[in-house]
């Protein structure tokens, strides 16, 4: 699975044990030139720099994914630094976690904005770009098992998630006859900031979340780099409006 001679671009790249960074990096040492974008600006550029310390092809960009003026921003830089784009990886993303009668309007909207909105803008830019170059493309969006089956205290979280997995394949059938690609990827349960932050008032859950997954596990970022490598590299050359669930078995049950 090489990319060699490709351009990726990927949000949410900032956190050293995020998905957003471990597709970025299993991409570069593919032979991506990666731009890593997250709304942790300083934390993004040290990501890109360790990058480069290993002798990859990367820069970093603050981003807020939830602005229009911001992705027209990033994908020109983008360009300027690389001169294309043929990989977008739409990673960034938060989870608000609140039951229904306690989700209040502000929460709905944030995870709405944040989670699926950010997609749509960033598919958007990055078609019409992809477009222009007349040489195809691949898109990935991160969607979740969260928007595959219920999971109680996960509503808002559920409907951005859903929404990106149904999006994602309309936005394909709009693009395949140019060999754009779009894909959504389910991660299941993954051990990374996001989930420590979700357990982090209950310990106990750790083991209990493990003993509901078949392969006894949670994930680990790699598993997920890997299936978002794949979709990005010219061997899923026939893949596109495709839901991808990296689960442990999660469900399947
Ligand atoms: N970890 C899991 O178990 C899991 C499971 C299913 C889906 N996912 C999805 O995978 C993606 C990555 O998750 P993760 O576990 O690596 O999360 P994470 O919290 O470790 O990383 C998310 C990154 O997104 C960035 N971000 C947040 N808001 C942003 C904004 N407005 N603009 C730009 N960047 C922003 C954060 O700064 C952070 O670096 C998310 O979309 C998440 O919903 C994760």
């Amino acid at each position: 699975m090489t990319l060699e001679g490709k351009v990726a671009l990927v949000t949410g790249a900032a956190s050293a044990a995020g998905l957003g960074f471990a597709s970025a990096r299993m991409m570069a040492r593919a032979g991506a030139q990666v731009m890593l974008t997250d709304i942790a600006a300083d934390a993004v550029l040290a990501r890109a720099a360790e990058l480069q310390g290993e002798g990859l092809k990367a820069e970093g960009m603050a981003h807020d994914v939830t602005s229009a003026t911001e992705w027209e921003a990033v994908l020109s830089a983008s360009v300027k630094a690389f001169g294309k784009i043929d990989i977008l990886v739409n990673n960034a993303g938060i989870a608000v976690l609140k039951w229904m009668d306690a989700l209040d309007v502000d929460d709905w909207q944030r995870q709405i904005d944040v989670n699926l909105t950010s997609v749509y803008l960033g598919c958007r830019v990055a078609l019409r770009q992809m477009r222009a170059q007349g040489t195809g493309g691949s898109i990935i969006n991160f969607s979740s098992v969260a928007g595959l089956v219920g999971i109680p205290g996960a509503a808002a979280y559920a409907a951005s998630k859903g929404g990106v997995r149904i999006m994602t394949k309309a936005i394909a059938m709009e693009c395949a006859k140019e060999n754009i690609r779009v894909n959504s990827v389910q991660p299941g349960v993954i051990w990374t900031d996001m989930q420590q932050v979700a357990i982090r008032d209950n310990p106990a859950q750790y083991d209990a979340i493990n003993a509901t997954i078949p392969m006894g596990r949670m994930g680990e970022p790699d598993d997920i780099a890997a299936m978002v490598t794949f979709l990005a590299s010219d061997a899923s050359k026939y893949v596109t409006g495709g839901e991808f669930t990296v689960d442990g078995g999660l469900t399947a049950q």
